[in-house]
């Protein structure tokens, strides 16, 4: 997944590059710049000091000595004044700047923790909108695994204004399927299910039984022949079909599914790929399909959607919204503590 936010402490990720959120002198300091000098060990400070500082919103690089990372990019993110004094513009040249000098090292993988968003009391909400605004812009022209490290629990959490209406979507949507289904009157509440086939019902058994193939031919054909047959148009198909109806670019798609370019090829290549459901209704929202489309396209790969999982509620809330930015979808889905959308 090119695009993760994860939480954990930076100087245990292991990746290409972490960065660090430094200040001018570049000698160390608190936060994660005491974290990342402590665990990379004096090397790190040793070298620091042959570079004479950083510029706010610059960045340089260094080794990552002791740390699980061949490189440390320390940059310098602006201190907070309200945000009159072109803050915005300088946090978002850290990104830019840090990304740049990974490219440069031809790192892979690179993880940010949120600039700024402690000793420099950056607001950690508006923080992290600039760095998921950036790494995004980022990625549209890159091919490179970045992750957001957020530490702090109140920097993305659901208790937040922001993530409000989310919640009580959740709240709504789970209330009326657990009263639905309370486990203790099943029997009572559970509702009929109508096991008489309708007409559509009767169409589409007819049409199979007509596919299937007689005894003798069962005998005579592979097993792989057969299933051939009478399988309907499988995951893989129906992506790659949709993608040609949008008019999309293959690695438009896939960017826009947070989807990386190695998993794109292996699903392209085999029609029978069994994806992960995060990774369906990642590209269900890349390619802004409706809640039914998005119900028919997790049914080629044998999911649904449910009322008693948050996460299926989230993404169908984005999808009802008609919200398919996938970086708003998991920023979501992280202060909610569920798994992300993509690979
Ligand atoms: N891993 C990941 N994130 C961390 C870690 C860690 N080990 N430690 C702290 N953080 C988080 C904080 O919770 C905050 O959200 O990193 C974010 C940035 O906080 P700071 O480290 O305080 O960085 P910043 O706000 O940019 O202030 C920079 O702090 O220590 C000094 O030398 C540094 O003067 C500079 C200033």
């Amino acid at each position: 997944m090119p695009f993760q936010i994860i939480r954990n402490d930076i100087t245990k990720v292991t990746c290409d590059a972490i960065v660090n959120a430094a200040n001018k002198s570049l000698l160390g300091g608190g936060g994660v710049d005491g974290a990342i000098h402590r665990a990379a060990g004096p090397e790190l400070l040793a070298e620091c000091r042959t570079l004479g500082g950083c510029a706010t919103g610059s960045a340089k690089i260094t080794k990552g000595y002791r740390l699980p990372c061949k490189y440390v990019i320390h940059t310098v993110g602006p201190i907070w004044w309200g945000g009159f004094f072109g803050e915005k513009e300088k946090l978002e040249s850290c990104y830019r700047n840090s990304l740049q000098l990974a490219m440069e090292h031809r790192c892979e993988s690179i993880a940010f923790p949120l600039i700024s968003a402690g000793v420099y009391r950056y607001p950690a909400d508006q923080a992290v909108k600039v760095a998921i605004e950036q790494i995004s812009t980022f990625l549209e022209d890159h091919e490179m695994m970045v992750y957001l490290v957020v530490f702090d629990r109140k920097a993305v959490s659901a208790g937040q204004k922001r993530f409000r209406e989310i919640g009580e979507y959740i709240d709504d949507t789970y209330v009326e399927t657990s009263m639905r289904y309370d486990i203790r009157n099943r029997k009572q509440s559970l509702p009929k299910v109508n096991t008489a086939c309708n007409e559509a019902d009767t169409c589409f058994y007819q049409e199979k039984m007509e596919k299937a193939p007689s005894p003798q031919a069962v005998r005579e054909k592979s097993l792989d022949e057969i299933l051939e047959t009478m399988i309907d148009e499988s995951f893989s198909e129906m992506l790659l079909r949709l993608i040609d109806e949008k008019g999309m670019k293959d690695s438009e798609c896939y960017k826009k599914a947070n989807i990386d370019r190695k998993l794109f090829s292996k699903i392209r290549s085999n029609p029978l790929y069994k994806p992960s459901k995060p990774t369906v209704l990642a590209f269900a929202v890349a390619l802004e399909l409706s809640l039914d489309e998005t119900r028919d396209m997790l049914m080629k790969a044998g999911f649904a959607l449910s009322h008693s999982s948050k996460f299926d509620i989230i993404v169908e809330y984005f999808i009802k919204k008609g919200n398919y930015n996938i970086f708003d979808i998991n920023e979501a889905l992280f202060a909610f503590d569920q798994s992300l959308l993509g690979s």
